[in-house]
């Protein structure tokens, strides 16, 4: 029956522009029940996205590319695209090879999780939790995936220099891809390491991380989408918080004194209060109220885990 349905674009004859292919994939990802949220939240903007990108076209196209008729190659690629994105469930990112966070684009395939990060507005904010005037010289991201956090620390902080620390030797091959791309392989250091195990000493301004935070019962039932990314970029154990504990653990030792760390942890915003109840936490507001990466001092973390 659904293939039925799929069939439908290849024989009508109103498909021969992008804003054709636009109106009726709307209509399919309704009627298929794709899940969102890898590259936009909503159908449209997925969709158009999917389009331009697999025509070859820029994000910020005029509108009367949608009026353009196609070639008949490109058609066929849409029909490729949508066919695997309707009907396998396959996340756009892995289709295109790519995923963008603001006007920074990242390569990206089935070894990483797709970038979608809070910290795209968070980290121009970092620096104001430091006392005035601090020198930001060393930063981590731990659990750095893509790389693109790790790249957008490059930018942030000009002078810093930047760990990047992952434990999938998959996921490490994409990131280098993403530090080559970016020009940054003389700012940027990989390092393959569980949290913090086989990184080599060094105390930083800020650790970063989003880190995996799902709980496993909560993968087990996540859509097909979510599926298709790597398992270990998303579970983070019985509760959501295995890494989450080890990286505080660890970072203790691995912070300046006026140093940060700031995670992100979706939904687990309660089960964190709930772990370190005496720990304080500030949760960093965000322009949908979500609220979900929490800031925690060095001082706090010593004077908590040391008692
Ligand atoms: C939620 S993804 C985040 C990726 C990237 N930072 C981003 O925001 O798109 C978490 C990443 O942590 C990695 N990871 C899982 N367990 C780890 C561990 N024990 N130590 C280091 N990295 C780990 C996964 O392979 C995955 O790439």
């Amino acid at each position: 029956m659904a293939a039925q349905k799929y069939n439908k674009p290849q024989r009508s004859p109103e498909l021969h522009t992008p804003g054709a292919w636009l109106q009726w994939a709307v209509g399919e990802y309704e009627s298929h029940d794709l899940a969102l949220g890898q590259i936009s939240d909503n159908a449209h903007d997925e969709a158009l996205y999917l389009i331009l990108r697999t025509l070859g076209l820029p994000l910020d196209s005029e509108p009367d590319v949608l009026e353009r008729l196609l070639s008949p190659e490109q058609k066929k690629l849409l029909r490729q695209n949508f066919r695997r994105r309707i009907m396998e469930h396959v996340p756009a990112s892995y289709l295109t090879k790519e995923a963008w966070l603001g006007e920074h684009r990242f390569y990206c395939d089935e070894r990483v999780l797709t970038p979608r990060s809070y910290f795209l507005e968070l980290i121009p904010t970092l620096s104001s939790y430091l006392p005035k005037g601090t020198p930001v010289k060393d930063v981590v991201d731990v659990c750095t995936g893509s790389g693109c956090l790790a790249v957008l620390l490059a930018y942030e902080f000009g002078s810093a220099r930047v760990d990047a620390v992952e434990l999938s030797p998959d996921a490490l091959e994409v990131a280098q891809i993403n530090v080559c791309e970016h020009g940054l392989t003389d700012r940027i250091t990989l390092h393959e390491s569980d949290v913090f195990d086989a990184v080599p000493e060094r105390r930083y301004d800020i650790i970063l991380s989003n880190p995996p935070y799902e709980p496993s019962a909560v993968c087990d039932q996540l859509p097909d989408e979510f599926k298709h990314e790597p398992r270990m970029a998303l579970d983070g154990g019985a509760d959501g918080l295995i890494i989450v504990r080890k990286l505080l653990q660890q970072a203790m030792s691995r912070l300046q004194p006026d140093g940060l760390v700031v995670l992100e942890v979706g939904a687990q915003r309660r089960a964190m209060q709930q772990a370190w109840p005496n720990l304080p936490m500030r949760w960093l507001k965000t322009f949908d109220k979500m609220n979900c990466v929490c800031l925690i001092r060095a001082a706090d973390l010593a004077k908590h885990f040391r008692g």
